[in-house]
């Protein structure tokens, strides 16, 4: 079967993520990064080209050209990967889809939920696939932790605490990464509860199978300064009744990728932490602690499936990209990937950094969460 062809929209010289779709994209040989516009900047796109090592003639200098170009060649894209910062999802993904090509775009979906709205119009027009990489749910053992939860192992879930702590923005947001994420005309109103903030409400969903229908927000801009949130405490009420408690911080000094989530039932609980994620911890209400591997012959289906190596041979964030784009592969030859976040997600992503801005900055209390 031929390797569908990707083109990279961002992903430019000294970015943070596009190489890692890259290498994500064209793990397991189903898929191969062909062409791009890197950047606005012509030569910048020109000199990612080059270091991608594809074609220096498909290295646009913007999205037209670029799309003129692949859809006049035999050999022209599948689909286009959106990796640029945030304000910019929604032109590239809308113009990706008007030109005909399904989409995969990093989180958040856009910068505000007005664009989300937009973005999923211009899905349902073009009535192509939508992916959406909240990278975590990609991990075997996140996999694992849903299968269980939803096979019953802890019962009814009764509370959740959601933890996703950095420290890399406790100073001066100095260099490409932080410039950006802290500019809310590129990041969106939502500072630190965009960047992570979200991750952290899609993984709490993810793994429970529950939704979120009210929350009780307080951002704090911390760095003195600064112009978004830096600091993110919220409360969350569940559909079935549950509570929840979301952490989210780009000042916790000393933190560097802490994501974790613990579940508590009436029959038991389970931890799993992004920095040792090769290990998922259940506890019994019995007193028994049971540790479940990457690997080992524990696994459920679909987290065996996703796991390329035997037990005690660490996987990790590349490999949890890659399971996206497996699904993403999937869903271009037409076979169904359910876990494979998609336009739904975006708009409940946006919907979250939406209200629980707005309820922080009003001191609403308590506020319902609605798509
Ligand atoms: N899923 C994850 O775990 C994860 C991790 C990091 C970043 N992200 C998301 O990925 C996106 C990019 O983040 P990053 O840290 O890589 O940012 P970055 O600043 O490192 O890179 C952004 C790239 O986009 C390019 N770009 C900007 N405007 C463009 C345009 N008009 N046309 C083409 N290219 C353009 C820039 O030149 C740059 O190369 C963000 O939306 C971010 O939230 C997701």
């Amino acid at each position: 079967m031929p390797r569908l062809r990707m083109g990279m929209i961002g992903g430019g010289p000294g970015s943070f993520i596009g190489p890692v779709h890259r290498i994500a994209a064209e793990m397991d040989r189903e898929i191969e990064l062909v062409a791009g516009c890197f950047s606005s900047d012509a030569a910048k796109s020109r000199a990612a080209g080059e270091s991608y090592r594809i074609d220096p003639a498909r290295a646009y200098p913007d999205l037209a050209a670029m799309f003129a170009a692949e859809r006049g060649r035999a050999d022209g894209i599948d689909f286009v990967a959106v990796v640029s910062p945030n304000h910019h999802h929604l032109p590239a993904a809308s113009a990706a889809l008007a030109a005909g090509y399904p989409v995969i775009s990093d989180k958040p979906a856009t910068a505000t939920l007005a664009e989300a709205r937009a973005l999923a119009s211009a899905v349902a027009a073009a009535g192509l696939p939508y992916a959406l990489t909240h990278t975590y749910t990609g991990y075997p053992l996140v996999r694992e932790a849903r299968a269980r939860i939803a096979g019953g192992a802890l019962g009814t879930v009764r509370k959740l605490v959601v933890e996703y702590p950095q420290g890399w923005l406790a100073g001066e947001a100095t260099g490409k990464q932080a410039e950006w994420r802290t500019d809310p005309a590129r990041s969106g109103p939502g500072g630190c509860i965009g960047d992570i903030g979200t991750h952290a409400f899609h993984l709490a969903e993810f793994v429970t199978g529950l939704k979120a229908t009210a929350l009780l927000a307080d951002l704090a801009a911390v760095v003195p300064g600064r112009a978004v949130d830096d600091d993110c405490t919220v409360l969350l009420r569940y559909d079935n009744g549950a509570r929840g408690v979301l952490l989210a911080s780009q000042i916790e000094v000393g933190e560097m990728n802490g994501l974790r989530i613990r579940v508590y039932g009436d029959k038991g609980g389970l931890l799993w932490r992004q920095e040792v994620p090769n290990t998922l911890t259940l506890h019994s209400v019995d007193g028994r602690t049971e540790i479940v591997h990457a690997g080992g012959p524990q696994l459920g289906p679909d987290a065996a499936s996703r796991t390329r190596t035997p037990t005690g041979h660490p996987e990790g964030y590349l490999e949890a990209f890659a399971n996206l784009y497996r699904d993403f592969a999937a869903t271009l030859r037409g076979e169904p990937a359910p876990l494979l976040p998609g336009i739904e997600d975006a708009l409940r992503g946006m919907s979250f950094i939406d209200t629980a801005v707005r309820a922080s900055r009003d001191e609403a209390g308590w506020v319902p969460l609605t798509i």
